[in-house]
């Protein structure tokens, strides 16, 4: 089976590359390596040992994405592909809905035309907005509350008219939580560019000395400590969702939507203590102002990805830092080496 994997250079995706590959799967990653490196192929490459299949290109493009399936017999699709940065989506709104919502109907265009039906969807925990309770289960309301959530919000309901308008469409949609850590060998992990907006990577470049201290974004939230609290899940608990969806893709007569999450909450404070205790490197912190936008408190609730997918997360908090820590202190400059 030949897997097309979009944005398979990045963080998640080449995770995912490496599973799919020791599964025996075929792959061809596709990437306009917009936020992505070549180093990182090199590495999944010396993970699994042998030369992966790359193609440079981009998916709004159809052109670009005609010549793959002209020249390969692609059997599903894992969709990656897409701009991820909050901040950058409410100054740049078009910019997001070009690339995320019209390179992914341009991609089920001519996945359409090469009579590609399958494909399974990066979609985010940032679809449920500030819910009105945790856990999270799949049938809480929708709502975005900035461009790139929206985005996601859009493909999902493009995703669900394409089914509608051709029942022969096998689609999944994983709803994402908060992906944190690296693969094992500390050869690849999330590498941000310029001043990291997410949690985990400013922790992780405190512990190693490039950044001076963390802000911790308010307080004075209500919950166990103040701080926000979020399900943080191992980047290769993630991938395997993956490769759960692809093998029972064919069993599924409608779209499914799934919460990737291990379901269970943690504070800010317990992030930095649980690293510090993972590097034996001190995090220093101050409390900060909230981040507009952010909200108290988002888990899931996983047990419908374990019904339906046979999948729930295995590694814990202490593995997310032990293996977050191992790719930042080998990797200090991430893949600028
Ligand atoms: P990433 O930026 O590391 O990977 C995305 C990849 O897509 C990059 O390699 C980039 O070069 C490529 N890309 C972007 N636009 C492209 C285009 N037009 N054509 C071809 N390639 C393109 O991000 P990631 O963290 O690996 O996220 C993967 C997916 O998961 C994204 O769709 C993201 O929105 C979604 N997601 C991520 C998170 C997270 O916190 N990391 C959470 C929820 C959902
Ligand atoms: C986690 C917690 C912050 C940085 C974002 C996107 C979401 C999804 C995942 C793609 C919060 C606090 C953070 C810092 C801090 N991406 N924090 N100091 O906001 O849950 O989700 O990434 O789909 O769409 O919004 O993740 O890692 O940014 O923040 O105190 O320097 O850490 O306030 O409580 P978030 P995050």
């Amino acid at each position: 089976m030949k897997v097309l994997v979009t944005g398979g250079a990045g963080y998640i995706g080449s995770h995912t590359v490496v599973l799919l590959i020791e599964a025996g799967y075929e792959v061809l990653v596709f990437d306009n390596f917009c936020n992505a490196s070549r180093e990182s192929i090199r590495r999944v490459e010396k993970i699994i040992n042998k030369p992966i299949e790359v193609v440079e290109g981009d998916i709004r493009n159809r052109e670009d994405l005609r010549a793959v399936f002209e020249k390969h017999k692609i059997d599903a699709v894992i969709h990656f592909a897409g701009l991820k940065a909050v901040g950058e989506s409410v100054e740049l709104p078009l910019k997001y809905y070009d690339n995320n919502v019209n390179g992914s109907a341009v991609l089920c265009e001519v996945m359409a035309e090469y009579n590609c039906k399958s494909i399974i969807f990066s979609s985010s925990a940032t679809v449920y907005g500030d819910p009105h309770t945790t856990p999270i289960l799949e049938n809480f309301p929708l709502f975005a509350t900035n461009p790139y959530g929206r985005s996601k919000l859009m493909v999902e309901e493009i995703l669900r008219d394409v089914y509608v308008s051709d029942n022969e469409w096998k689609i999944v949609l994983l709803r994402y939580f908060n992906p944190v850590g690296a693969h094992a060998s500390g050869t690849i992990g999330e590498d941000p560019n310029g001043i990291p907006n997410n949690l985990m990577p400013f922790i992780a470049q405190t512990a190693v000395g490039k950044r001076e201290y963390l802000s911790v974004f308010g307080d004075d939230y209500d919950t166990k400590d103040g701080t926000g609290v979020r399900d943080y899940i191992h980047v290769v608990d993630l991938a395997k969702g993956h490769l759960n969806a692809l093998e029972r893709l064919e069993n599924f007569s409608e779209v499914m939507t799934v919460n990737l999450g291990a379901g269970k909450g943690y504070s800010v404070l317990e992030m930095v203590t649980a690293f510090e205790k993972a590097s034996g490197k001190k995090v220093p912190y101050k409390i900060a102002s909230r981040r507009a936008g952010d909200i108290a408190t988002c888990f899931a609730d996983p047990s419908y990805a374990k019904e339906l997918l046979g999948w729930e997360a295995t590694l814990g908090i202490d593995e997310m830092c032990r293996d977050g820590w191992h790719w930042q202190s080998q990797n200090p400059s991430g893949y600028n080496i």
